[in-house]
């Protein structure tokens, strides 16, 4: 039932800037979050039968982990629109799609249950997004202190436990890393006795496939904080509880963004404002008019020539200021008085996108490979822009929002991978968007 990716077209947006008008207005729902429903699909493996899930993004990326799942040996069922059931078929591959794998960095998630349960994983270097290295040494030192043993081979990676089984172990992460907490998380469950990880990321995101697992019968202490303690209690049984994913921290703060920018007032709804604590007060201190309640964030411009001020950002694990919303905080930058800094500390090729801003009008001096200076407010004007990776695309669509004129954005199969819907939610609150054939 899932459609493989060859098969996906060609597309563009063109998109009729408001020239710096705060005109947008109306509500913009927040859909699943992507970097939580990804390890909560790849758990389906650790599970004796299965488990549904709802509120699951329709998204590009969701597709293609439902893909390498179905080819590993679990059904992925689409049962309604963002309702999707999972069950554990009888035979098991022990080999990850290469081409898929390659593409979407999210396929590492799988390799921690995979070599739990089956004993044995091969795999591709993960590819993904442009946006640096991305190496997977925390990976390989964890499986090995797990037990397992690895081997480099051209087409990439073969690993093995000597019985079958991984064993319990204390792992210490050099880094915070989203994936690698939640890869070790889950290879625990299926463990032979106690894991220990220590300097664990804590993004919101972590506690709440924490919390999912727990309900179908995991033990796990202390996800959310920097240790986490899992003791190995076999195959997970579906509780028929449904899954309801979480609504995703980063449209939330690019919506956000984009509001400040350009609407006269935006209800963002059925998104969790405590997990946004960072943006908000960033940008309350920048001075947007930013109010909450338990699930909404209402932003309004009541003077449509309300000034901004710069602010200086460094980006940070979580509860600090996300990369992932790194460039479409860049632009509001440059709609900002005087000057910012914005300080990229998690991947290094995170900041090449700017040279686009700069075409469009933006004056960005580029400090170094981590941090850029912005000089604010500067006009934009619309241009062809081709979407480098998800969040800069994104950052692109913004842009190309307050800039005057027409933009046209290619690439569109990088925004579809992390946003559902976005042209259709866009044009809701006013908006001038339109997909179409991309020429190229
Ligand atoms: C997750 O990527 C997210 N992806 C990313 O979102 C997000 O940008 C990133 O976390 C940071 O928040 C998913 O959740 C699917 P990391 P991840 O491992 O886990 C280094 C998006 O657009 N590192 O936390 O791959 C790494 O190079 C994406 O939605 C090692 O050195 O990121 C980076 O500098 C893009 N060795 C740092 O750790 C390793 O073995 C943090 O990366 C692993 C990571």
């Amino acid at each position: 039932m899932i459609v493989m990716e060859e098969t996906i077209k060609k597309e563009k947006f063109v998109i009729k800037g408001l020239a710096g008008r705060k005109t947008l207005s109306g509500s913009i729902s927040i859909s699943g979050a992507k970097n939580v429903v990804l390890p909560i699909m790849a758990s389906s493996i650790l599970f004796e039968d299965g488990f549904t899930a709802t509120n699951v993004p329709e998204i590009e990326d969701v597709k293609r982990m439902g893909e390498l799942l179905e080819q590993i040996g679990v059904g992925v069922e689409q049962k309604n629109k963002n309702t999707y059931s999972f069950k554990i078929k009888k035979q098991f591959n022990k080999e990850l799609n290469k081409e898929i794998s390659k593409k979407m960095r999210a396929s590492i998630l799988l390799t921690g249950p995979m070599l739990a349960r089956f004993g044995e994983v091969h795999f591709p270097h993960p590819g993904g997004c442009v946006i640096g290295k991305r190496p997977i040494d925390l990976f390989v030192n964890g499986f090995e202190k797990m037990g397992a043993e690895i081997k480099d081979e051209n087409d990439g990676y073969k690993i093995y436990t000597k019985n079958g089984k991984l064993n319990g172990a204390e792992i210490f992460f050099n880094l915070q890393s989203h994936t690698a907490t939640e890869t070790f998380l889950m290879a625990g469950v299926l463990a032979k006795g106690k894991t220990v990880l220590k300097n664990c990321a804590m993004e919101p995101e972590i506690k709440n496939l924490a919390d999912f697992l727990v309900s179908h019968g995991a033990k796990i202490n202390g996800a959310g904080t920097s240790t986490i303690k899992i003791i190995g209690s076999g195959l997970l049984k579906d509780k028929k509880i449904k899954y309801v994913t979480m609504p995703d921290r980063i449209e939330t703060g690019s919506f956000l963004i984009l509001g400040a920018l350009s609407a006269k007032k935006m209800v963002i709804e059925k998104c969790n404002p405590d997990d946004m604590e960072v943006v908000i007060n960033i940008l309350k201190e920048s001075g947007v008019n930013i109010k909450t309640t338990k699930n909404e964030i209402i932003v309004e411009n009541n003077n449509s020539k309300q000034i901004f001020n710069g602010v200086n950002i460094k980006t940070h694990e979580y509860p600090g200021f996300p990369t992932d919303l790194q460039a479409p905080m860049t632009i509001f930058l440059t709609q900002a008085q005087g000057e910012s800094t914005m300080f990229e500390t998690i991947f290094e090729g995170r900041l090449n996108y700017t040279e686009n801003l700069v075409r469009m009008g933006a004056e960005i001096l580029v400090w170094n490979p981590y941090k850029i200076e912005i000089k604010g407010p500067r006009k934009l004007k619309g241009k062809k822009l081709e979407s480098p990776d998800i969040r800069a695309g994104l950052a692109f669509v913004i842009a190309s929002i307050i800039a005057k004129g027409e933009s046209e954005i290619d690439n569109v199969y990088y925004i579809d991978r992390g946003y559902e819907n976005i042209e259709g939610k866009l044009s809701g609150i006013g908006v001038d968007i339109k997909r179409t054939e991309s020429s190229q």
